[in-house]
């Protein structure tokens, strides 16, 4: 299947660099601090699909040392301005050979994975990654659920592509993120949680715990859908003993 990474390119860093914490991306984040004290021992990290540092920065202000990285030199470069500090590295698909074996403590992968196709690449991936954590070290997986591709939310649109609704599990889909200043659409890998616990298994990795965040009602923010359906997953993941 041919499959473009959506954040390729300088307009995508520029766009990407605008988003926070806000409305629907506010419950992706809003439990990971309570995940990391009941999960993780250790400070070492690596954000796996950094984006423009966002996540990176977040594990920083949790009290990581965490290194982001990506395979989008534009996306890179935008975190390295942003942040000139920080520890921002380009890697190549797969490639985690700038990194040590066994020695990291949490490996957070956020909203990376709904953009890497097929079955094959999520595997060799996972093993790439599991590889580089040490004997108590977690992987956090944060994704869309498969809901996030047929409904409206405060940050996403969906509803001009109906075509949505009949993609399998592997698929790809289309969403509208709102707010970003472009109205070209991102290209998404649907994925359910029966072959993530398919890709989980074949990598050699064990679910520890899964988190669907959905909001209170009482938030500052003008919630579509999500009072009563999860837009995110949230996976803790280690391997297999
Ligand atoms: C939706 S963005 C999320 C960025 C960041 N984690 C955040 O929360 O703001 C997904 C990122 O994953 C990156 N990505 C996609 N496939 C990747 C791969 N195989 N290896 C590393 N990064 C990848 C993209 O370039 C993009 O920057």
């Amino acid at each position: 299947m041919e499959f473009k990474n959506s954040y390729e390119g300088a307009k995508w860093a520029a766009s990407y660099a605008k988003l926070e914490f806000a409305d629907t991306y506010y419950l992706a984040y809003r439990d990971l601090p309570a995940i990391f004290l009941e999960h993780t021992k250790g400070r070492k990290a690596i954000d796996f699909g950094c984006g423009v540092g966002r996540s990176t920065r977040f594990l920083q202000k949790c009290g990581f040392s965490a290194i982001g990285s990506d395979i989008s030199e534009g996306m890179i470069s935008k975190a390295k301005e942003i942040d000139p500090k920080g520890d921002y590295r380009l890697i190549a698909d797969g490639d985690f050979g700038q990194f040590k074996h066994n020695s990291y403590d949490l490996i957070m992968s956020a909203f990376t994975f709904d953009n890497i196709p097929t079955m094959e690449r999520k595997v060799a991936i996972f093993q790439g990654l599991k590889n580089l954590l040490n004997n108590d070290g977690k992987i956090i997986n944060l994704v869309s659920s498969p809901d996030m591709y047929y409904n409206e939310w405060a940050s996403f649109s969906t509803r001009d592509y109906p075509e949505n609704k009949f993609a399998q599990s592997g698929d790809k889909v289309k969403i509208f993120i709102t707010g970003i200043g472009h109205n070209e659409p991102v290209e998404d890998i649907i994925w359910t949680h029966e072959s993530y616990q398919d890709v989980y298994n074949r990598a050699g990795l064990e679910i520890v715990g899964t988190y669907k965040p959905m909001a209170k009602g009482d938030e500052p923010y003008n919630w579509v859908n999500e009072t009563r359906i999860a837009p995110w997953v949230i996976y803790v993941l280690r391997s297999k003993s």
